[in-house]
């Protein structure tokens, strides 16, 4: 766990500027409008067509308890090597029994299985639970795929019953059976369909028989229904939000998960691979193991179905454990870094070689013979850390030059400056209030052109505890608040889209930018990391309002419009583009003051600007008001049609506000 150099720097400011730059109180009562010129004869520079992505890593149960549909917690029984956790026995009588056993290996991935021993079923049934991440969801009419390894002691034993139950067992909301288990490991398949039951969040998966004997269970795995019906595939509300937010690209595997706590468990990519039986999982970098079911080919495919391109970040030999204290673990640059470098290599080549490749062939193997797009690879992850620093100049330039020999057209992502080589982009990262994030929309304004271009790969505004100072109030951040709340509120809203109109306003130097962590469970003691943009719990889910904000600015043209005031209020930040095709202009107002704004706006350079057009607002009476599970759709973004523009205009913006707002020009 660490945090960005920027945000070193920013987190020694954050105490002051929980004083200096909390939520700004701006009287504008009786100020004449200020005006803002926008210049539509002087089109600006292109917006980067790779606005806006997603990051995303194995953090606060993003995959695992997440996006992937997985129910089942502890599949494989290697969570933890002691005690099968997540699991219990079902029994009311004495002398049954599980226990961990490592004696019937299935293959060297399923090394660990769960031995039930029943002695007594005179009072009934006795069996195996799995009480899911945080509860196995169970919906009316859905049909269910449970599948599982087992083997008995004796030739034949069983009937074997799997009964999607409440935690109590008193309501069955599913049945299936099978009629028996050999003496030799084999997968069974059963569905399990529910009828018009009560939604039950908290239910459990009970496998359980009726007779006495003995028998090991392996990969117990337990599907609803997936996003486009994929096999070993996605939960549909969150594919669906993600989607809808029409990503440019997906960075992956991370973030400190590409890096793992030790060289030995970084993303380890090749093992992730084929069905999930040969995937044995790993050590996961956020405490908690990975099942390694969402693997490399599961993220690719996650990418394809909502549009986007990979961005691949390769494993660039440092390794952190989760203290900003120590240095982490560096492979030196040379002989023993090459492993890591050819590890690379095949990695790209899997993405996007050709079937006749040894790589490219197992994608095809693996159901995929389609070559993936891929144009972008980051070289690590924040190497500024620790003593990645001290080797990273060397580091990136063996990889930089093995890459660019086998794939001149890939583009190389530094997490660093070096000095090398010239890196084609830099990997800047921010996590910062919005009194810091409103001096960052400024920062790449008068960032010198002949530099390296630049990706913000990670950046979210951070105002977790409440602070009121004299009357003003504020959001500070706190860097490790795991108490707190899991989804950005309004402010962080405001923060991130004052940050936006400079990302936009800047985007021929700023190719592309993700918001960081995209996903979280939000039960206490989940989340390892705040803000994230979505958040869930096993049968809801709800969006921020920093998503609703990212989808705002997704509304744009391909040319970015100038756009000025002689005197900007504080608080208060804006963008334009155009679209050189239609003329539609979007105008991005950003009210980050207690207090109404009124603008007026010059368009000049239009030969006519109609008098209809389109606003959307997100606000809310409250700038600390938030989106949750229970109140899902408190802040939204609001569409209106309006009236009255023209060349010249004047709106009012409400306080504590983001707006688009859409103009038809010629
Ligand atoms: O986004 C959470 C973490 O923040 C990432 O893993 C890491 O890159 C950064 O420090």
């Amino acid at each position: 766990m660490k945090k960005p150099s920027v945000c070193l720097n920013l987190i020694v400011c954050a105490a002051c500027a929980a004083m200096l730059l909390p939520a700004l109180s701006l009287s504008a009562a009786d100020a004449p409008a200020p005006t803002m010129e926008i210049d539509l004869s002087r089109p600006g520079v292109r917006v980067s067509p790779t606005f806006y992505g997603m990051m995303t890593e194995e953090i606060n149960h993003a995959y695992d308890g997440g996006l992937y549909a997985e129910l089942i917690q502890n599949r494989s029984f290697k969570d933890d090597p002691n005690q099968p956790v997540h699991w219990s026995l079902v029994s009311v009588a004495d002398g049954n029994s599980i226990a961990l056993d490592e004696s019937q290996p299935i293959n060297s991935a399923l090394t660990t299985s769960l031995k039930l021993s029943v002695t007594s079923t005179t009072q009934g049934r006795v069996g195996i639970a799995n009480e899911g991440f945080w509860g196995i969801p169970a919906a009316p009419r859905t049909t269910y795929r449970a599948s599982f390894f087992a083997k008995a002691a004796a030739d034949s034993a069983g009937p074997l019953t799997l009964s999607l139950e409440s935690a109590d067992g008193r309501t069955v909301c599913a049945t299936a059976q099978v009629p028996q288990i050999t003496s030799q490991w084999a997968r069974y398949t059963v569905t399990l369909k529910t009828r018009r039951i009560q939604p039950d969040n908290h239910a459990r998966l009970v496998m359980s028989t009726a007779k006495p004997g003995v028998f090991w269970f392996n990969l117990v795995s337990l599907f609803p229904p997936t996003f486009k019906d994929r096999p070993n595939g996605n939960r549909v509300d969150l594919m669906t939000d993600l989607a809808e937010l029409h990503p440019a690209f997906l960075r992956f595997p991370g973030g400190n998960y590409l890096e793992g706590k030790s060289v030995d468990t970084h993303f380890p990519w090749k093992q992730t691979l084929g069905d999930i039986s040969q995937r044995p999982g790993h050590e996961g970098t956020w405490r908690y193991r990975s099942s390694d079911g969402l693997g490399l080919l599961e993220f690719l495919e996650w990418a394809e179905d909502m549009g986007a391109e990979p961005v691949l970040a390769v494993y660039a030999g440092f390794s952190l454990p989760n203290d900003v204290k120590r240095s982490g673990t560096t492979v030196q640059p040379g002989p023993d870094l090459e492993p890591f470098v050819q590890e690379a290599l095949d990695e790209i080549e899997y993405v996007s070689g050709p079937t006749n490749s040894t790589w490219g062939a197992r994608r095809a193997a693996d159901g995929h013979p389609a070559p993936f797009p891929l144009h972008y690879v980051e070289i690590g992850n924040e190497d500024f850390v620790g003593d990645a620093k001290k080797t990273y100049g060397a580091r990136f330039a063996q990889f930089y030059d093995a890459i660019k020999a086998a794939h001149p057209q890939l583009q190389c992502i530094a997490t660093i400056p070096v000095k090398t080589r010239v890196p084609d982009v830099l990997d800047d990262h921010y996590y910062a209030t919005s009194g810091e994030m409103m001096k960052l929309a400024h920062k790449y304004d008068d960032y010198d052109r002949s530099q390296p271009k630049i990706f913000v790969g990670e950046w979210a505004t951070r105002e977790i505890t409440r602070v009121e100072t004299n009357g003003l109030v504020s959001y500070n951040w706190m860097p490790w608040g795991y108490k707190d709340a899991p989804t950005p509120n309004l402010h962080a809203a405001l923060g991130d889209a004052a940050f936006m109109t400079g990302l936009e306003r800047n985007s021929d130097i700023i190719v592309m930018n993700c918001y960081a962590p995209l996903l979280t469970r939000v039960e206490p003691g989940a989340f390892q990391w705040n803000p994230n943009l979505i958040g869930y719990d096993s049968l809801h889910s709800y969006v921020s309002p920093s998503y609703y904000a990212q989808q705002m600015f997704n509304h744009r043209g391909d040319t970015v419009v100038p756009a000025a005031m002689t005197e900007a209020p504080a608080g208060f930040f804006y963008s334009a583009t155009r679209s050189s095709a239609t003329g539609t202009v979007w105008l991005k107002i950003v009210n980050l003051n207690a207090t109404e704004q009124t603008v007026q706006f010059d368009l000049n350079g239009a030969k006519k600007v109609a008098a209809k057009g389109t606003l959307i607002v997100l606000t809310s009476a409250n700038s600390a008001d938030t989106n949750t599970l229970t109140d899902p759709a408190k802040v939204k973004p609001v569409t209106t049609k309006i009236k009255g523009l023209g060349t010249r205009f004047t709106r009012t913006f409400a306080p504590y506000s983001i707006n688009v707002l859409q103009l038809e020009t010629r």
